[in-house]
């Protein structure tokens, strides 16, 4: 399937870490749903923590539910990936999507994986030639209208797997992945009369040169968030937007940000993973974009949402705005407790609306009663 620009512009909704299970939680579905008729994007993609893989055994102890093979936890994953994108299936929306770290934490392997999301009809992409990097990393091109030239290119880069071997988790974007982006650039910058073709390159876990943007601070100061050895942190001034959590970076580099300078075609690098950070900003002259989760399922923040980007195919330029829950399911009183309802880190919230449907209920009974 290719993709191509209509009317010179072409839209991408960003939705990272909408982590789930074969249970999944309904009030995420429906502001993914609310995000997908909004925006009407051209290409969905999904950016990491696509499913909550690593809690498929356990997901429902002590039920029928509880999941003991490779074969039932297979299965799980199936039925998971289905609940998320069969929305979007039936929208006949394009989408593509790379993994996190959440989705590779058990046995199925990539290969396994990946060929549940190309049984889809609308998936595009996980389409390398090189072997050890097909299941995982991979190029979009986006076409003009016409379909006679690649005006725009998205790179899908692969920052988190598991040795099921050594049963060990890895968190860098592979030296092969930068030695195969790099070459693939120069074939499309010659294939574009020696111009760069501008991208957007997703990954998602942020790069390690992002912890540049946080400096220490004093627990008091606005914006303070914990980090490791019970320091205090805040973002600093030149961070566009919201870091509510130490950054959770790659293990190493790979010499990926020099690659990206050399090839210079990099509009953008957007991460996901860090639930609860939501920003633009710029680091080295690189366009940094992070988005917040999608799922509710997890540890976050209001900012659960979607990010969406808007490519102009004249300049190559891109505008981004990140859509949270209350801009795409409003802010009634019913949106709200279906909120608190489902989203972890709630327990307060929650706990007050029993307390208050519990207190109605007694005293419409105790009016009855005296009636
Ligand atoms: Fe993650």
């Amino acid at each position: 399937m290719s993709l191509k620009f209509k009317n010179g512009k072409f839209t991408i909704l960003q939705v990272s870490d909408p982590q789930d299970l074969q249970y999944v939680r309904k009030t995420m579905m429906k502001m993914l749903d609310k995000a997908y008729d909004r925006v009407k994007p051209d290409l969905i993609v999904f950016t990491g923590d696509n499913v909550l893989g690593n809690h498929f055994r356990d997901a429902r102890t002590l039920t029928p539910l509880f999941v003991k093979t490779k074969e039932a936890e297979f299965k799980a994953m199936e039925i998971a990936i289905e609940k998320l994108l069969r929305p979007v299936e039936d929208r006949k929306i394009p989408f593509s999507m790379i993994y996190g770290n959440h989705d590779d934490m058990n046995e199925i392997t990539k290969k396994e994986q990946s060929d549940i999301y190309r049984r889809y009809p609308h998936f595009v992409g996980l389409d390398n030639d090189i072997e050890i990097l097909k299941d995982e990393t991979f190029n979009i091109p986006i076409y003009s209208e016409d379909g006679s030239e690649v005006k725009f290119n998205i790179w899908m880069l692969d920052s988190a797997w598991k040795d099921k071997e050594e049963d060990k988790c890895y968190s860098q974007v592979k030296p092969e992945a930068i030695e195969w982006y790099k070459k693939k650039s120069a074939e499309l910058k010659a294939q574009n009369g020696g111009v760069p073709v501008p991208s957007l390159m997703f990954q998602h876990i942020p790069l390690i040169e992002m912890l540049d943007l946080m400096e220490e601070c004093s627990k008091d100061d606005e914006g303070a968030f914990e980090g490791p050895d019970g320091k205090y942190f805040k973002a600093k001034p030149c961070v566009d937007g919201e870091i509510g959590e130490y950054i959770c970076t790659v293990s190493q580099g790979n010499g990926q940000v020099e690659a990206i300078k050399e090839c210079g075609d990099i509009k953008a690098i957007v991460f996901g993973h860090d639930h609860q950070n939501c920003f633009t900003t710029t680091l080295d002259g690189i366009n940094i974009v992070q988005t917040p989760c999608a799922s509710f399922r997890c540890y976050g923040r209001r900012s659960r949402g979607v990010r969406v980007f808007t490519i102009d195919e004249k300049t190559g330029d891109y505008e981004t705005e990140h859509l949270n829950y209350k801009d795409l399911c409003g802010d009634s009183l019913k949106a709200e407790l279906e909120y608190i309802w489902d989203a972890d880190g709630m327990l307060k919230e929650k706990i007050l609306l029993c307390c208050g449907v519990g207190l109605i209920t007694t005293t419409i009974k105790h009016i009855f009663k005296r009636k």
